[in-house]
């Protein structure tokens, strides 16, 4: 079984409604939609923001409907120069930014016993990447991929200083609020994941309105990146 996890509707709307002989579970005020997408049982959910609801709807997944590899889709702010809306990003690595043990003498994302940087699955890469690059052939003007660090904390990002920071901090390619928790509640049960974003803002003052506008606009090349990554595993 595969999980599938959004954090918001329109990140996970169109993975639902291509979904056969859909059922429906609530657990944590979370619905779950089990079903078949093409050939593969996956179960799907939307999280809701922020670390705390991505690491709560990860363990649901794995406990309750026994999924063994995980798949994040959404939107993020894109941390590095040339890579802008619309573009792709396929997580080598999740770190929480907001992890801040330095009192302690730690690198910030930190934690006892954990890799700062959690890696991400290498088949579930390839499978995104393979899928991007199958879905963009054709066409005229393709989005960017990067596979890069993305960077999670409970924060939406839109400052040049908070920018600077986690590029220099982390060389991270993308922010998002997720990812980071979701990879760490893989990695402490031994399941393999990875996280796919699209670019939706730059992170900078314009990042709330950008992100509010390109929502929708991002939904449909996100599916196909996640229905194309699927049908490989
Ligand atoms: N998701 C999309 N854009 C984001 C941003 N700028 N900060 C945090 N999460 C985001």
């Amino acid at each position: 079984m595969i999980g599938i996890i959004g954090a918001l509707d329109e990140e996970v709307k169109l993975v639902c409604d291509h979904l056969k002989n859909a059922k429906q579970l609530t657990k944590a005020r979370s619905s779950f939609h089990t079903g078949k997408l093409g050939e593969t049982e996956v179960t799907v959910v939307k999280c809701g923001v922020g670390k705390v609801n991505a690491a709560i709807s990860t363990q649901i997944l794995i406990d309750w409907f026994h999924c063994d590899r995980i798949i994040f889709g959404g939107v993020a702010g894109a941390l590095i120069a040339g890579l802008n809306q619309g573009d792709v990003v396929i997580s080598s690595h999740a770190v929480q930014f907001d992890i801040d043990l330095t009192a302690f003498g730690r690198r910030h994302g930190e934690l006892a016993g954990q890799e700062r940087l959690i890696e991400a699955d290498k088949g579930l890469i390839e499978a995104g990447t393979d899928a991007f690059d199958e879905l963009t052939e054709t066409m005229s003007d393709p989005p960017a991929l990067v596979v890069g660090t993305i960077v999670s904390g409970d924060s939406f990002i839109s400052d040049p200083d908070t920018i600077k920071w986690l590029q220099r901090e982390f060389g991270a390619a993308c922010t998002e609020m997720e990812g980071g928790a979701v990879g760490y509640t893989c990695k402490i049960n031994d399941i393999p994941f990875v996280i796919i974003r699209i670019i939706s803002d730059s992170a900078d003052d314009e990042a709330a309105g950008d992100f509010q506008s390109f929502l929708v606009k991002s939904s449909n090349l996100l599916f196909k990146l996640i229905s194309g990554t699927v049908s490989r595993l």
